[in-house]
């Protein structure tokens, strides 16, 4: 098993977050299965669930997430949270760790972070409902080296390629702070302070793109719910769902 920062991350993020617990495993599923069970079993414990390799890690849209062990950094966060309104969640995450990450990594609406067109990270967002209240677990997953493409388009980005001395674990200790900070205050004030500092790193603004379900237009920024604002044919559009992907029209594909 790699070194991991567990005790330390413990340390920065348990005042936040009283009763959190940091694991390390060297195998699972996948972590958010793993948090979504628990918290069906109704184990909502602030955990964050780390793993050195997962062997059916999930994307968005019911898409597979490949990593491979030693070169990613793959964890999820379960917590309880109750935010006046969920809109813009996955883009106060995203926002938060490239933040804490590097300057350059841009922002993909809805869930990716990207570096130099391609994909460096994933973020998965799922709710469940455990006893009274709500059970929130974020999943992640950062290249953080090279590895092939594997049947993708591009080959995906690896955040040593902006940070060359970079470690999953190094990566883990300096997101998380933040992250929870950043959780705990969308959940009082939503996604409309973060619009500026989102534009600032959104990598579709101002070009041609198409959605999964057909919409295509010129990608005009978020409106203050963090929906696309699209400029079609017909119009401007709001595109909400996040049950959609999103890619450059011309130019390479995600
Ligand atoms: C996406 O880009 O489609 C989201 C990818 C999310 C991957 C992470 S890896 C850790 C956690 N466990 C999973 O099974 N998925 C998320």
């Amino acid at each position: 098993m790699s070194i991991w920062p567990a005790e330390s991350i413990w340390e920065a993020v348990a005042p936040l977050l009283p009763g959190f617990t940091v694991e390390v495993l060297p195998e699972i599923d996948s972590t958010s299965t793993e948090l979504m069970r628990r918290a069906r079993a109704g184990r909502t414990e602030p955990t964050l669930l780390v793993a050195e390799r997962q062997t059916a890690g999930r994307g968005r849209l019911g898409r597979p997430w490949q990593s491979a062990a030693g070169d990613s950094l793959t964890f999820s966060l379960g917590l309880p949270y109750a935010p006046r309104d969920w809109s813009g969640l996955s883009l106060a995450v995203g926002l938060s760790v490239a933040e804490s990450l590097h300057p350059d990594i841009g922002l993909k609406w809805p869930n990716d972070l990207w570096v130099k067109e391609r994909k460096l990270a994933g973020i998965l967002i799922e709710a469940a409902t455990a006893g009274d209240h709500s059970q929130l677990v974020i999943g992640i997953g950062i290249n953080i080296r090279p590895r092939p493409a594997e049947g993708l388009s591009t080959p995906p980005a690896a955040l040593t390629e902006l940070w060359p001395a970079a470690t999953a674990g190094d990566a883990l200790l300096r997101l998380m702070p933040p992250l929870v900070r950043a959780l705990q205050a969308f959940e009082q004030k939503g996604f409309a302070p973060l619009q500026p500092l989102f534009d600032a790193r959104d990598v579709l603004r101002g070009r041609e793109v198409l959605t999964s379900d057909g919409l295509q237009g010129q990608a005009l920024g978020l409106g203050p719910t963090g929906a696309l604002r699209l400029l079609t044919a017909q119009g401007e559009r709001d595109v909400h769902s996040s049950e959609v992907s999103v890619r450059p029209f011309k130019g390479n594909a995600s």
